[in-house]
């Protein structure tokens, strides 16, 4: 968690800037106050902006803590995202601008991008997928990446997306979880120069995939030499999708879905070893995103916008994919690393494209400090108006920096918090109405209830306390695919007898002014990078490696990542440590998991601290990586244990 007292010092304020109020979407603070009287009423107004076959009876339905949104009403995602812009200038406006890692570049208008998720979704239905199916992800940034969601979408099929740097046991088991029938991935992709050998991994996880019965394969890498050794076909299964495209018929008609009836499943970690299948509807979901993304990011129709985040997140799906497309915006994709082939990459995007608005991470943001003023100052970044930050607390040093290296102290910043549950953007500015602070999120966006709680449930004027969202919102998680009980007892259970209060697992702070500053996880996650991660996940990599008898692992402060991956192990009888073996844990991590969960520190201990009952304490454990003085260890049953595991860790540190 942050530092609270660093936090408390931070009172340097920002106005919209000069000239930004006049133009923006929402510049009467009025919107909010009306907002917070009639929730529904505000979000049936945004609602209403999207395109529906039928409408709905019932704004929402709530039955703590289970709601539906919009029940009766029935739209299409993909015809909301692409269809519905082609009667006008729209139709000839870019959609996707895209850009690979080598450099390699493709526009696809709106009408071009019709066209393709036609017949992408052509190609679902000749391989069998029905309403309903899952059908999973596995790809590059490639435009086929959000071709091949939409396509889904528009024949009714329910998407889960893995990220492309996941391992093939990931792969493997968030498919089995939701018993996907189809595969959609490339040969592989572009990332520091090295190919990602995509088609090799998912033929690993397929291995032990009974529900899938075809796999359809974009040629991403292929022809370019090493590349076609990535992709061995397999008969009768797999399918390259520029060869099934020319069979299939060029049009294919939408699925008219229910507001509730799933678009997508998007597996998250959480303080289990088994990720959660995060459940989003249509109706809800897209409303959430469409409305965020017109008011936090005061979208323009000559907007060009960039979002760097990954398909494979929660925020590529919502402002990548459905907030951007459904708002008939521009949006820029990029295949490749922030520094490939050099650290002005993102500016030099920025500059080529005429990049307005620009969201991105701290952990970004981090690394960009580090490289150096000198590669974001030799590029044209005069177009940007409006920058965005996400995905873990941003500290004020970074926010000052993104104000006055990017943003030349001329945009203003939009710091917004929300999560893979929430599916669109829930504490945040609106940069026409809020005065900003470094490093704090601000207030709820317009339609939101939060309120900060200590552990009984009383509201906590000032101060800090847990983060709670205090009445559902239309792009809620409805629950987590196959465990709803889960669902209850993660997100709804923290206040006893209150199943109408979502607990998301953060921790925060008010300000004197009513400012909420989100300051971290309270549970058993990680964020690395901006990428949640659980400890118990790595902890059962750990414990698979033959040499290994027990793991406890960590968060630790750092720099760049915001957090690091600490791993306290204690070997098997004969095992003995060595510098060899702790690269071989790190790798085994990587393997098991992906590249993102490999612990940065492995300790090896002859044991843990652990209380007389045999729980690991993990506190103390945090103690010790942070490099702290160690909290209370009376309830130890061996206190020696962590003063010697202090010392060890000092040792190695040192
Ligand atoms: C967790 C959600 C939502 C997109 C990316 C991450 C942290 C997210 C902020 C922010 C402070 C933030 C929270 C949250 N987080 N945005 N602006 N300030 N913390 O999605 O993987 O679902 O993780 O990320 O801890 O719970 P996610």
């Amino acid at each position: 968690m942050r530092d609270l007292d660093v936090l408390l010092q931070e009172h340097r304020t920002f106005p919209p800037p000069a000239g930004f109020r006049e133009r923006a979407r929402v510049a009467d603070p009025a919107l909010l106050a009306r907002a917070a009287e009639d929730p529904e009423g505000f979000w049936a107004g945004e609602a209403a902006a999207l395109q529906w076959d039928a409408p709905w009876d019932t704004v929402l339905r709530w039955t703590p803590p289970h709601a539906r949104w919009f029940e009766g009403g029935r739209l299409n995602a993909a015809v909301n995202c692409v269809d519905r812009h082609l009667d006008g200038p729209r139709r000839n406006k870019a959609a996707l601008i895209w850009e690979g890692e080598p450099g390699d570049r493709r526009t696809l208008t709106y009408w071009d991008l019709y066209r393709e998720v036609n017949v992408a979704a052509s190609m679902l239905r000749h391989l069998g997928v029905r309403r309903g199916d899952r059908v999973a992800i596995y790809m590059p940034l490639v435009p086929e990446a959000v071709v091949a969601m939409l396509a889904c979408a528009r024949i009714g099929a329910v998407h889960t997306v893995v990220f492309g740097g996941f391992s093939p046991e990931s792969l493997r088991d968030r498919i089995n979880d939701c018993g996907c029938t189809v595969l959609i991935t490339a040969d592989g992709g572009y990332r520091r120069g090295a190919v990602v050998p995509l088609k090799r991994n998912a033929d690993a996880a397929l291995a032990e995939c009974p529900t899938v019965k075809h796999v359809l394969v974009v040629r991403r890498v292929g022809g370019t030499g090493p590349g076609e050794a990535h992709a061995q076909m397999v008969e009768g299964r797999d399918h390259w999708w520029h060869e099934l495209a020319a069979q299939v018929p060029a049009e294919c008609a939408p699925e008219s879905m229910e507001a509730e009836d799933l678009l997508f499943i998007l597996y998250t970690s959480g303080t289990t070893g088994k990720p959660k299948g995060i459940v989003h509807t249509t109706g809800g979901y897209l409303t959430g995103a469409a409305a965020t993304m017109k008011l936090v990011f005061d979208l323009r129709e000559e907007d060009v916008y960039w979002c760097t985040a990954d398909i494979g997140w929660i925020t590529g799906h919502s402002y990548l994919v459905y907030g951007p497309l459904a708002n008939g915006a521009t949006c820029l994709l990029y295949e490749g690393a922030p520094d490939w082939p050099a650290p002005d990459r993102f500016w030099a995007l920025c500059a080529r494209h005429g990049v307005t608005i620009f969201y991105t991470a701290p952990t970004a943001i981090r690394a960009f400090m580090k490289w150096g003023d000198h590669h974001v100052a030799k590029h044209d970044l005069s177009r940007l108006r409006l920058l965005g930050s996400v995905g873990e607390p941003i500290n004020p040093e970074a926010w000052m920096w993104y104000h006055q290296v990017v943003g030349r102290a001329r945009c203003p910043i939009v710091d917004t918090w929300w999560q893979t549950e929430t599916g669109a953007i829930m504490i945040t500015p609106l940069p026409g109405v809020t005065t900003t602070k470094p490093g704090s999120a601000t207030h709820p966006f317009p339609g939101v209830r939060a309120a900060l709680l200590d552990s009984a449930g009383a509201e906590v004027p000032v101060g800090g306390g847990l983060l709670a969202i205090t009445h559902p919102w239309p792009s809620m998680l409805r629950t987590i695919w196959g465990d709803d009980a889960r669902y209850v007892s993660t997100y709804f259970s923290k206040w006893p007898g209150r199943p109408d209060l979502y607990f998301p697992g953060d921790g925060a702070k008010k300000d004197e002014d009513g400012y909420l500053w989100i300051l971290g996880r309270v549970d058993d996650v990680l964020n690395v990078a901006g990428h949640r991660i659980g400890t118990m996940e790595v902890e059962s990599a750990l414990v698979d490696h033959p040499a290994v008898a027990e793991a406890a692992v960590v968060g630790r402060t750092h720099e760049l990542k915001g957090q690091a991956i600490a791993a306290f192990v204690t070997l098997r009888a004969g095992q003995h440590p060595s510098g060899t073996l702790r690269d071989d844990l790190r790798e085994h991590v990587a393997r098991k998991i992906g590249a993102l969960a490999r612990p940065d520190d492995v300790l090896f201990s002859a044991d843990l601290p652990k209380t007389r009952s045999g729980k690991i304490m993990r506190r103390l454990l945090r103690d010790i990586a942070e490099g702290r003085a160690l909290g209370d260890t009376t309830t130890l049953a061996d206190p020696a244990v962590v003063a010697s595991l202090k010392d060890q860790y000092e040792a190695q540190e040192g």
